[in-house]
C-alpha cells in the first residue's frame, strides 16, 4: 500500500509530490503517481523517485489519492476507475470549481476532500482551502499533509469561492501592485530591474513583519506614517484615487465570477 496517489502530474501535481516529500515528510518511496502523459509521468518518478503505474493501481494502492487534472477531464479520469475506490480511502480534488457532489455523483465510495491552492503553493508557500464532505478522523492527517503546499484554512465549500477571489486570484493582484510600484520608481528615474528587486522585496519584507509581529496592518502603517512626511503624502494619493475601494471591490468580483463558472 502506498500512503498518497497523485493522478495528474502536471504543475500542480507536480508541487503536491514536491510539498509532501520536503515538507510534509512522506517518503518518496510511499507516493504513487500516474499521468496519461507518459513522459510526464516518467519525468515526476524519475526526479522525485515515487513509484508509478496504471491509474486502476494507483487508486487500488493508495490510501488517499489526490486528482490533479483539468476539470474538463474529470469525467474522463474517475470513470474508468469510479468501481475502484473503496469506502475507506478519501480522494482530495484540487480540481478549480468543481463541487464536492459533483465528484460524488461520479464516485460514490470515497470521502471528498476539496482544496484551493494558489501558485505559491508551487513553491511551498501557497494559501491552501480546504472543504471536507463530513467530519472524519483523518482530518488532521489530510491537513498535515496539505501543509507542504503552505497555510492551510478549513472553511465550508462555499467559502470556497471567496478563497478563489482573495488568494487564488490574488497574486495576480500582487503581481500587478508589484509591477505598478516597480514603474513608479522608473519614473522617477531608477532603472526597472533595480526598481522591480526593491519592489519584490518591499512586499515580501512587509508580509513577513506582518506574520511576524501579528499586528493589524493599521498599526504597522502608522508606524512608517510620520507627521507630513513622505508616506502620508503617497497614501493620500492612494486614498484619491479609491485604492482600497478597487481591490475589495476585485475579491467581490472574483469571487461571484468563480460562484458563476462553478454553477
Ligand atoms: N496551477 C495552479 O496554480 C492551480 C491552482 C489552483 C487549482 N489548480 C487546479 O489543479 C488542477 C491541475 O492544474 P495544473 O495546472 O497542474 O494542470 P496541468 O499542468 O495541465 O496538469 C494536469 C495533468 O493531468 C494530465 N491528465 C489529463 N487527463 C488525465 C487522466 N485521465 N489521467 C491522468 N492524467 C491526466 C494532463 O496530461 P495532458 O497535458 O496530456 O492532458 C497533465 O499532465 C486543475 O484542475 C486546476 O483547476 C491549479
Amino acid at each position: 500500500m502506498f500512503k498518497v496517489g497523485v493522478i495528474g502530474c502536471g504543475n500542480m501535481g507536480e508541487a503536491i509530490v514536491k510539498g509532501l516529500i520536503e515538507k510534509s515528510g512522506i517518503k518518496s518511496t510511499d507516493i504513487i503517481v500516474n499521468d496519461i502523459n507518459k513522459e510526464r509521468q516518467d519525468y515526476i518518478i524519475q526526479k522525485y523517485n515515487t513509484a508509478g503505474a496504471d491509474i486502476k493501481k494507483v487508486v487500488n494502492l493508495s490510501e488517499i489519492v489526490f486528482l490533479v487534472v483539468k476539470p474538463k477531464d474529470l469525467d474522463d479520469t474517475l470513470n474508468p476507475v469510479k468501481d475502484t475506490f473503496k469506502e475507506n480511502q478519501i480522494l482530495v480534488s484540487v480540481l478549480a470549481g468543481v463541487k464536492i457532489q459533483k465528484i460524488k455523483n461520479l464516485v460514490e465510495k470515497p470521502l471528498i476532500v476539496r482544496i484551493m491552492p494558489n501558485t505559491p503553493a508551487l513553491i511551498g508557500e501557497g494559501v491552501i482551502g480546504v472543504s471536507f464532505e463530513r467530519e472524519t478522523e483523518k482530518k488532521e492527517e489530510v491537513i498535515n499533509l496539505l501543509k507542504g503546499l503552505g497555510e492551510v484554512f478549513e472553511v465550508k465549500e462555499e467559502l470556497l469561492d471567496v478563497i478563489t477571489g482573495l488568494s487564488g486570484s490574488g497574486p495576480a493582484y500582487v503581481f500587478t501592485f508589484i509591477d505598478a510600484l516597480a514603474q513608479g520608481g522608473v519614473k522617477m528615474g531608477l532603472s526597472y530591474q533595480d526598481s522591480l528587486k526593491m519592489a519584490v522585496q518591499t512586499v515580501l519584507g512587509s508580509a513577513k513583519l506582518l506574520k511576524e509581529t501579528s499586528e493589524h496592518p493599521a498599526v504597522l502603517r502608522d508606524k512608517v506614517t510620520s507627521p507630513a512626511g513622505t508616506t502620508i503624502y503617497g497614501l493620500h494619493e492612494l486614498e484619491k484615487r479609491n485604492f482600497k475601494d478597487a481591490i475589495i471591490s476585485a475579491v467581490e468580483k472574483a469571487t461571484e465570477r468563480s460562484k458563476e463558472l462553478s454553477k
